[in-house]
């Protein structure tokens, strides 16, 4: 999907997200001391306001203006200093580096995808943390939501290899199980995890 189609999205609805973090964000992040952190495909900006509000520094990088727009209404409205950077992550923008990177449920073609997630985990700093959440391939046949299209879709193992081949060290690479509350009542999705380090 282009940025166009993603204003679109984000045009539908007051929002698309949930107000609070993802809950694999909290749990993997809420125990590091802040520092920079750089929110790849921020959205609304849910995971970098939840951060600022933590103390860290954050830069949330996204390409839908529409997207942005509501990211800073909702960080105004939290009293959150977060930063907003418009740009195209296929572009491979010149960020700098960070403490913290978020690659949360950006789900790109290959061979896109792949670049992007080098980028980012080339942007973590000495001592950082590459955090990975997406939606599983084998959430297509036996979860719940995400993407319809399994070429967007990764697998921990791939992730893992990506991350490692660009100098991370991995520390949990793996499935994970959200709860998500639908009419028919709750239902699981099966997320991909990667945390890794530099
Ligand atoms: C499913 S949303 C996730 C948003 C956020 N990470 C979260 O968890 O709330 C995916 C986001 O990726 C953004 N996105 C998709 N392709 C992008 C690209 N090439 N460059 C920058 N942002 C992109 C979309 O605009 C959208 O906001």
């Amino acid at each position: 999907m282009d940025a166009k189609s993603w204003d679109e999205r984000y045009r539908e609805t007051d929002l698309m997200w949930s107000a609070g973090p993802n809950v694999f964000v909290e749990r993997e992040v809420g125990s590091l001391p802040p520092g920079r952190a750089l929110d790849l495909a921020a959205g609304e900006g849910r995971n970098a306001i939840w951060l600022a509000g933590r103390g860290w520094e954050v830069e949330a990088v996204e390409f839908s203006p529409v997207a942005i727009e509501k990211g800073r209404a909702l960080a105004g409205r939290a009293n959150a200093a977060v930063t907003w950077t418009s740009a195209d992550l296929t572009a491979e923008p010149d960020l700098a580096s960070a403490d913290l990177v978020l690659h949360v449920y950006l789900h790109l073609p290959q061979p896109a995808a792949e670049h992007v997630l080098r980028h980012a985990a080339s942007l973590v700093a000495p001592g950082g943390t590459l955090l990975v959440v997406a939606h599983a391939r084998r959430n297509l046949t036996e979860g719940y939501g995400g993407p319809p299209d399994p070429a967007l879709l990764p697998d921990p193992d791939e992730v893992a290899a990506t991350v490692a081949a660009a100098g991370l060290e991995v520390e949990h690479a793996g499935e994970v199980i959200r709860t998500v509350e639908t009419e028919d009542g709750p239902r699981d999705a099966i997320d991909v995890l990667v945390r890794a380090r530099r």
